[in-house]
């Protein structure tokens, strides 16, 4: 019992999301070999070079240089056993990193200090405000010309409606970068380039000091004496409240590079979030620290290795401890069941596991029975909240261009929208030779054509549809024939059956609304 407290509370489990390129891959990196997980600066990144970063799995990801898919990696630090989940690093992924961070506890966003919030992330930032989970801010590459620090928490707060609280205050970027102003400590750590595979002798002076202003030279000093006054006054306390509840972002300004502020800020992180929190199901809370295991399906993926033709769901442990061949309920199934293949994935490999914890992120094997958002359990039957399915607002007609491929052609649309990589639909009571396919954003559709083609060997025809609305009938009965809709509206189904209508525009949904008394739509799937 007291084995099972400790291992849950020094769990710490958090999503790292960023815009491509700000910089998430290196800082991963660096996390990972301070925990040890790896011993070598490059081993998991290196776009450019013949390796590919450990989380990249696919080769769409390495040819456009975005991260498509999540992935996660475990690794100890310091006493604490971290989980990392890895986002999408693109808008057009935002519902995957919705999913992932409903697995999370808290998370990381890494920002480009030369860029601030770019427009293709905004929409994926804002998921993470949405998920009211504390959010720490590492705004990255200040061995580079960045913008003004009061410029970029200004953005941050107004872009993403959250406040921030600077931890640390950068002195200069770029080439005049000299290191970062503690608040905390009230001190100096200067900055040193060196390759950046290790910590950087980290060179503290008191911001009392007299060399400070030799240090610095005057101009820096003289700035940075202004901003601690600035600061200071402005009275703001670090309210751990806020933080907990997603309100407030601390927020560390360094460079993942040159190892410059990683390792504080990792500590700094560790220390302000929690361990696992109670889970809300449908009936009540589960207490992490509980004697029976639960979990749910947050993501699942097929062919994580071509040679392999797995499937592999990932699951979020939420309560209690998962032993190796443990019989677990299946509640939307309502069948026992054994987790096959339990496995961890570590820095550069996957490995099977005998044990996990409240906190830890597992992969098991799926023979095709799970769903996104099932709960597994023992003992008292539980049942998790459900995990929303964005509304697309791209749609496109699908068919094979090859019709002896029809098996496949089914296989791949179906198992690409189990995975919840697209959203599928179908004319009423029409078979599948053709399929509308639904998507958050457009690269959704690229990925799509490109796994069609790649892993399951079928070339396919895409024709865009003019639809941007799409809207779930919630009358049980209905007569879709006596709906009256203007011309440009389209009925279809879903895989569940449940009927829905597509719309061009706002007018025609006004239309449906004022011209069929008792309709009732709603924009997302109950
Ligand atoms: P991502 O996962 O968020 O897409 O970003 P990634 O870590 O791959 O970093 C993108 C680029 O930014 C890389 O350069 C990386 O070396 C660089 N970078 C990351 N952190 C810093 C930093 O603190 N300072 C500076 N100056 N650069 C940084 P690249 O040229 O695209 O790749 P590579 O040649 O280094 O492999």
């Amino acid at each position: 019992m007291a084995d099972l407290r400790n291992e849950i509370n020094k769990r710490r489990t958090f999503a790292i999301i960023s815009h491509p390129d700000a910089g998430k891959t290196t800082l991963t990196e660096k996390f990972l070999l301070y925990g040890g997980a790896i011993t070598l600066a490059g081993a998991v990144k290196g776009k450019k070079s013949a390796k590919h970063a450990v989380s990249d799995w696919m080769e769409i990801e390495k040819q456009r240089g975005i991260s498509v898919t999540s992935s996660v990696m475990q690794f100890n630090y310091d006493g604490y056993c971290i989980n990392i989940l890895d986002t999408p690093g693109h808008q057009d992924f935002s519902e995957d990193t919705y999913r992932t961070l409903m697995a999370a506890d808290s998370a990381v966003m890494v920002i480009d200090a030369a860029k601030g919030v770019e427009p293709q992330t905004r929409k994926l930032f804002k998921v993470c405000v949405m998920r009211d989970i504390p959010i720490f801010t590492f705004i990255n590459k200040m061995d580079r010309d960045a913008l003004s620090p009061y410029d970029l928490l200004d953005e941050i707060e107004k872009e993403l409606g959250i406040g921030t609280y600077p931890m640390n205050w950068p002195i200069g970027s770029g080439k005049e970068f000299k290191g970062v102003y503690d608040r905390e400590a009230g001190e100096i750590i200067t900055f040193e380039a060196t390759g950046g595979s290790r910590e950087v002798a980290a060179n503290k002076i008191d911001l009392e000091d007299e060399s400070l202003a030799d240090t610095l030279g005057e101009e820096l000093y003289s700035t940075l004496r202004d901003d601690v006054e600035l600061l200071d006054g402005a009275g703001y306390e670090l309210d751990l409240d806020k933080v907990r509840h997603g309100k407030l972002s601390p927020v560390f300004f360094g460079s993942a590079l040159t190892n410059f502020g990683v390792e504080p800020f990792l500590k700094h992180f560790l220390k302000m979030t929690s361990s696992p929190l109670p889970r809300k199901t449908s009936e009540t809370e589960v207490d992490p620290f509980s004697n029976d295991f639960s979990a749910f399906v947050f993501k699942i993926q097929a062919n994580m290795n071509k040679a392999h033709r797995d499937r592999i769901a990932f699951i979020r442990l939420c309560s209690g401890k998962f032993e190796k061949g443990m019989e677990v309920t299946h509640v939307q199934q309502g069948k026992k069941i054994k987790l096959a293949q339990p496995q961890q994935m570590m820095a550069q490999s996957r490995e099977i596991i005998d044990e996990a914890y409240a906190g830890d992120i597992i992969g098991v094997f799926d023979p095709g029975i799970f769903s996104i958002g099932d709960t597994l359990c023992t003992g008292r039957r539980v049942q998790f909240e459900g995990i929303p399915t964005f509304a697309p607002e791209y749609f496109c007609r699908v068919q094979q261009k090859d019709t002896m491929k029809r098996k496949q052609f089914v296989k791949g649309v179906t198992q690409i929208a189990q995975e919840g990589a697209i959203q599928i639909f179908q004319e009423v009571a029409s078979g599948m030779e053709e399929v509308i396919v639904g998507v958050v954003g457009t690269l959704q559709f690229d990925v799509f054509k490109y796994r069609m083609e790649n892993e399951y060997n079928v070339e396919i025809r895409m024709e865009n549809l003019p639809y941007s609305y799409i809207r779930w009938i919630d009358n049980e009965e209905i007569d879709l024939k006596k709906l009256n809709l203007t011309s440009d509206t389209k009925k279809v189904q879903d895989m569940k059956g449940r009927f829905l209508l597509l719309f061009s525009n706002q007018w025609s949904i006004d239309w449906a609304l004022d011209h069929n008394k008792g309709l009732m739509l709603s924009d997302f799937s109950k």
